[in-house]
């Protein structure tokens, strides 16, 4: 067994809390540039056993989180770029390679716990498919629900897994998704902070449906994973929909 602690990330300046409207590119560029930097190397037991009724779930759905966090990211990359603003876009092409290291830690996890990787899911095609429905800012509302989703099915795994090398593991991958989660959230609300009342309200409604019809999706896909983490399908709900809610309505500023 070749396992190795995680040494706790350095620190990493967090860009500071910005009023509505005021999303500042250098600044986060600044934040991923400097978290790629302190990224700490991985090393995971070459064989993770945990108990028999927890490892098969898990590995079923780590299988389909480590499609979604594969992707190249060339639709987002090519609106970033049209955006007009090199930072943001270098900002972007961090963040994608960031969800590619999650990607290479979740295969290497599955690996070690005997599940083979999967090549596609229909979960992955479906967020794919809205995501290009429209432009940047539809393509960042459907990000922003899976970022979500994944925050907290990380976070309870992190919590709950009680295996050592696993929860450093998720632990990691949660700090990086809760700054994606505001990254988003603070680009969403400088580029909708101008929209009428009313089209705030209809974006509102819009987002909440597509944002429960995927939470109510996510958890029929992933109960099993769910309850053998002692999470019920309720819980899971309702810890997405509290953090989505103060997301959604610092981006739209209602
Ligand atoms: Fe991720
Ligand atoms: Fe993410």
């Amino acid at each position: 067994m070749t396992s190795q602690s995680l040494t706790p990330r350095q620190k990493v300046d967090l860009p500071a809390l910005q009023s509505p409207g005021t999303f500042d590119s250098s600044q986060w560029l600044k934040y991923f540039e400097e978290n790629r930097k302190v990224r700490p190397a991985l090393r995971l037991p070459n064989e993770i056993v945990l108990e028999e009724a927890v490892q098969a779930p898990l590995i079923r759905s780590l299988q389909r989180f480590q499609i979604g966090e594969t992707g190249e990211g060339h639709h987002l990359r090519k609106y970033a770029k049209k955006y007009g603003d090199p930072n943001y876009a270098k900002c972007v092409d961090l963040f994608i390679k960031e969800e590619q290291s999650h990607a290479q830690v979740l295969s290497q996890v599955i690996l070690s716990m005997n599940g083979s990787l999967l090549t596609w899911h229909w979960t992955d095609l479906a967020f794919i498919a809205l995501r290009r429905v429209l432009h940047l800012k539809t393509e960042l509302l459907i990000i922003l629900i899976a970022e979500v989703i994944g925050k907290c099915f990380y976070k309870y795994l992190a919590d709950n897994v009680a295996y050592k090398p696993l929860e450093e593991v998720f632990s990691l991958i949660v700090l990086d998704e809760i700054m994606h989660l505001k990254f988003h959230t603070e680009f969403l609300s400088e580029k909708l902070n101008g929209y009428p009342w009313l089209v705030k309200h209809f974006v509102h409604y819009i987002w909440c449906l597509i944002f429960y019809t995927a939470c109510f999706a996510f958890v029929a896909d992933h109960k099993k994973a769910l309850s053998a983490l002692g999470v019920t399908s309720g819980d899971f709900i309702a810890t997405c929909s509290k953090t989505f809610h103060v997301k959604a309505t610092r981006a739209l500023g209602l």
